[in-house]
């Protein structure tokens, strides 16, 4: 698979990355250390070379799998991972204890990429001392980028003023065909800046595959029956682009995941990291590099996808 630079640091990533939420092993269902591992297997042999995980996903069980599974595999000079603090952990002192058991999970000397998960809700931690935190971590050598996530647009630009030899290098947040908060400030910020959007929920949470309506959810317990997207009124409304994907999808001889996609990678600096429950997700999600929408189809995508995100509501009750 084709590799960029990510921003302005010097790894080299390939054009899609994954998540590894999925290996939590409670959110979306039970998953081995086996399978895990055959899917960052197969990631890798694919091209994928960038990961990402947090402390919270599975209380570090992500992040135990994935180190695990780099180091058995001995990948780690070929890979890239990112992981998150949790938000609520956001103290000096809180910083200094999570990252030592982050590098423990991870099995890793140093955090290629280190991110604030969501902004502090209930602790009322100073962003400074938070911010001053993770610099330090990076001059001790522990964490070699650091970005945030789920900030809005004005806390993220003060967070970079606590900060005086580094800067923050990457966003993650929400950002799919029908999820577009980010197009009304955050997008035209961080290209201004030259800070990439490390795109969360990249397929809608398989929303846009097609594979669920109101009659065919995802199990009981998976965290997605809480998700409003899923919702009877949002799934309908979603309906008529998953039906402009997979007639694109047939029309280019791709798959309705590598379409949507696709209208991702197209933008510098946006950057997917659709999560994978198997190899054959992987595989299929590597395929949506190396190919482009042409300009007529994009524009017609990004401009439904648009509208129905402007219907959509969040509000279930
Ligand atoms: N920073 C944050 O607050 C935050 C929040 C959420 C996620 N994330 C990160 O972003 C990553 C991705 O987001 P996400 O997991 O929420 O959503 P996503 O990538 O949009 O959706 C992932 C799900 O879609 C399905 N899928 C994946 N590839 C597919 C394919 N080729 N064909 C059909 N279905 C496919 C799988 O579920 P099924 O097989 O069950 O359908 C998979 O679990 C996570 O793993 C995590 O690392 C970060």
């Amino acid at each position: 698979m084709e590799t960029v630079r990510l921003g302005r640091t010097d790894m080299r990533v390939s054009r899609v990355g994954m998540g590894a939420w999925q290996f939590s092993g409670d959110a979306w269902g039970a998953i081995s250390y086996d399978q895990a591992k055959a899917v960052v297997a197969r990631a890798v042999e694919v091209g994928i070379n960038f990961f990402d995980t947090a402390a919270v996903y599975g209380r570090g069980r992500s992040e135990e799998y994935l180190g695990r599974a780099i180091k058995e595999l001995g990948l780690r000079d070929r890979v890239y991972i990112a992981t998150k603090i949790h938000g609520e952990w956001l103290r000096r002192i809180d910083i200094l204890t999570s990252v030592e058991n982050q590098r423990r999970r991870l099995g890793v000397d140093a955090i290629d990429l280190y991110q604030i998960h969501w902004p502090a809700c209930w602790h009322n931690t100073p962003i400074c001392e938070t911010m001053k935190t993770l610099e330090e971590l990076v001059n001790k050598g522990l964490v070699r980028y650091i970005g945030v996530s789920n900030f809005p647009v004005q806390l993220l630009d003060y967070a970079r003023t606590c900060l005086s030899r580094t800067d923050i290098v990457t966003s993650q947040n929400r950002y799919n065909l029908v999820e577009r908060e980010a197009d009304k400030e955050l997008l035209p910020y961080l290209r201004r800046e030259g800070i990439v959007l490390i795109a969360w929920s990249p397929l809608a949470k398989g929303v846009l595959t097609g594979k669920y309506t109101p009659e065919n959810l995802p199990a009981f317990e998976d965290v997605r029956r809480n998700d409003p997207l899923f919702t009877p009124h949002n799934l309908k409304l979603v309906w008529p682009l998953v039906e402009e994907i997979r007639r694109l999808a047939a029309a280019y001889g791709k798959t309705p995941a590598q379409v949507a996609l696709n209208w991702l990678v197209r933008d510098p600096w946006i950057y997917p990291i659709p999560g994978a429950k198997t190899p054959e997700q992987a595989v299929e999600n590597a395929g949506a590099a190396g190919w482009m929408l042409s300009d007529d189809d994009w524009r017609r995508l990004d401009r439904l996808g648009w509208e129905i995100s402007q219907r959509i509501t969040y509000v279930t009750w």
